[in-house]
C-alpha cells in the first residue's frame, strides 16, 4: 500500500512538473517574432551608430534567429563578435557631438524602459524653422532614422510603427537575454515544490499512521 501510495505520488509529480515546464518553455514566444524582426533593423540600421557591447551574433540564435539569416546579417563579422557601431566614435563625435550610446542595457538604463524607447523612435517632428525635434527626448542629437517626422501618408507612418516596435522588443530581449530562461527554471522549480508537498504529505500520514489511529 504504502509502496503504490509513493509511486503514484512520484509518478503524478513527475508529471506535473514535466507538462508545467513544457508548457511554459518559451514563455515569451509571441514577443520573440517581434524580437527576431528588430535584430534585423538594429543590425542593419540602428548599428551604423549605435554598438550593442554585450551582444554577440552567436546570441541571436537563443533568440530563434536561424542560421543562415544569422550569417546573412552578420556578414564577414565573426560568430562571436557582438555587435560594434559602424560610425568610428571621433567621427560620430564630430558629427553629433556625442557618441550614440551603447544599445546593450538602454531597455532598462532609462526610465520607462521599452516605452520610452519606442515614444522617442516615434516622436521625431518637424520645428516651424524647419528643423527635427523630439517629443519624448528634447533637443535630442539623434537624427530621425526611421523618419516619422517626414512620413506623408497613414501607411508609411503605421509601417514606421511597426520597425519602432519590433526594433524596442529586440532592445527588450537584449537587456535581459536570459529572461526566457529563467521564467522556465522558475516554473520547473515550482512544479518540484508542489511535488516535494506532495510526497512529504503521504509520508507523514504514513509515520503518523499508528499514532492517530
Ligand atoms: C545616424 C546615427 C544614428 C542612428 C543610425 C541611430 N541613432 Fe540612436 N542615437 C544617435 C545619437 C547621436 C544619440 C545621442 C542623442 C543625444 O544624446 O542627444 C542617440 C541616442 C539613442 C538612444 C538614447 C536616447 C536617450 O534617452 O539617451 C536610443 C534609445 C537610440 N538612440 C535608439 C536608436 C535606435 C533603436 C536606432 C535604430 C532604429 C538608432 N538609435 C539609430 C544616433 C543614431
Amino acid at each position: 500500500m504504502r509502496g503504490a501510495v509513493l509511486s503514484i505520488s512520484l509518478l503524478a509529480g513527475l508529471a506535473a512538473v514535466t507538462a508545467i515546464g513544457q508548457a511554459r518553455e518559451d514563455p515569451r514566444k509571441e514577443s520573440n517574432g517581434s524580437a527576431q524582426a528588430g535584430a534585423t533593423t538594429i543590425v542593419q540600421t540602428c548599428s551604423a551608430c549605435h554598438s550593442l557591447k554585450y551582444i554577440a551574433y552567436n546570441d541571436l540564435l537563443n533568440l530563434g534567429i536561424g542560421k543562415q539569416q544569422l550569417d546573412e546579417l552578420r556578414g564577414d563579422n565573426d560568430l562571436l563578435s557582438h555587435i560594434a557601431a559602424q560610425l568610428p566614435e571621433d567621427v560620430a563625435k564630430e558629427t553629433y557631438g556625442v557618441i550614440p550610446p551603447d544599445l546593450s542595457l538602454m531597455a532598462s538604463a532609462r526610465e520607462g524602459g521599452a516605452d520610452y524607447i519606442y515614444r522617442m523612435l516615434t516622436s521625431f517632428y518637424q520645428t516651424p524653422q524647419g528643423t527635427t525635434d523630439n517629443h519624448a527626448f528634447a533637443g535630442t542629437r539623434m537624427p530621425d532614422i526611421l523618419g516619422i517626422s517626414y512620413a506623408t501618408d497613414q501607411q508609411t507612418v503605421s509601417q514606421i510603427r511597426q520597425t519602432a516596435h519590433d526594433a524596442t522588443a529586440f532592445l527588450e530581449w537584449a537587456a535581459d537575454p536570459k529572461a526566457n530562461e529563467r521564467v522556465t527554471l522558475g516554473y520547473y522549480v515550482i512544479g518540484y515544490l508542489l511535488f516535494l508537498t506532495v510526497i512529504l504529505y503521504f509520508w507523514k500520514r504514513e509515520i503518523w499512521k499508528d499514532v492517530t489511529d
